[in-house]
């Protein structure tokens, strides 16, 4: 068994607005683990999206499993196959109650980073039902006659999954590079402006500057609550954990950057 601590990991804060704070983690499974990356799965075995894995599988290969877990809850799981060249990304599955939301970007953002770190520089999918969610995130289709002979052998024919592949990630925090596999959108609703997020931006509010849309601000490090704006739509990912309250619905805009696309109400 691998030392846990050995396994990359990446800590996210994250709001949907008000004073709740989702505590976002990105860690190697456990044994622990198992039965709720099961319970994950069985809703995308039964519309057909992953293949049935038993308990007991879940378990023996538990060291080629992450989950993202929030508030000690696992809420997102995905698997690593490692071949000679290439490193397949499989079994993803996002609790329902959080898809939409950002939770399965940053776990495929993180999967991303693991795979780059460990010397991949692509990293393959097999989708039968998500094709257009991985196509978002950059996954091409590709040519299966390119796949290792290794992996070949496993395929079923009968299943007709379509492999994608995309370039891994450098980077040294999956919040950092969540921008980069995806366009987010930040739409200022009152404004009447919607543009795309700028990751050489610092925060929302610096990125609503950028785009003349009027703001206050005062501390500008989520002390004063000077920027605190209406969140009407999405998931911010908070740099630093805000000393005050940003009121009902509401973000800090000086610490904040979008975690999926949103709308604000500036
Ligand atoms: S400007 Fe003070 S909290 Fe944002």
């Amino acid at each position: 068994m691998s030392d846990e601590s050995e396994r990359p990991r990446f800590d996210a804060i994250m709001s949907q607005g008000g004073d709740e704070i989702i505590d976002a983690t990105f860690r190697g499974a456990q044994s622990g683990d198992v039965l709720a990356m099961y319970e994950l799965s069985k809703p995308f075995v039964a519309t057909g999206g992953l293949i049935a894995r038993d308990l007991e599988l879940f378990d023996t290969d538990v060291e080629d499993f992450y989950v993202v877990e929030i508030d000690e809850v696992v809420v997102a799981c995905a698997g690593i196959r490692r071949f000679t060249d290439l490193a397949e990304i499989f079994n993803v599955a996002v609790d329902g109650r959080w898809q939409s939301l950002g939770i399965g970007r940053f776990l495929l953002t993180s999967m991303l980073i693991v795979l780059e770190s460990e010397g991949f520089a692509d990293a393959v999918v097999f989708t039968k039902t998500t094709r257009d969610w991985f196509a978002r995130y950059g996954f091409l289709p590709m040519d299966p006659a390119s796949l290792p002979a290794e992996r070949l052998t496993m395929l079923d024919p009968e299943r007709k999954s379509i492999p994608m592949v995309r370039p891994t990630v450098q980077a040294s925090d999956s919040i950092d590079a969540l921008a980069s596999i995806t366009e987010l959108r930040v739409r200022f609703e009152r404004s009447g402006v919607e543009a795309v997020w700028d990751n050489g931006c610092d925060s929302l509010l610096m990125f609503a500057e950028k785009n003349d849309i009027d703001t206050a601000s005062l501390c500008r490090g989520g002390m004063c609550g000077t920027c605190s704006s209406a969140l009407k739509q999405g998931t911010v990912s908070y740099d630093v954990r805000p000393d005050v309250d940003p009121g009902d619905g509401s973000i800090l805009l000086c610490i904040s950057r979008p975690a999926a696309n949103v709308v604000l109400d500036l």
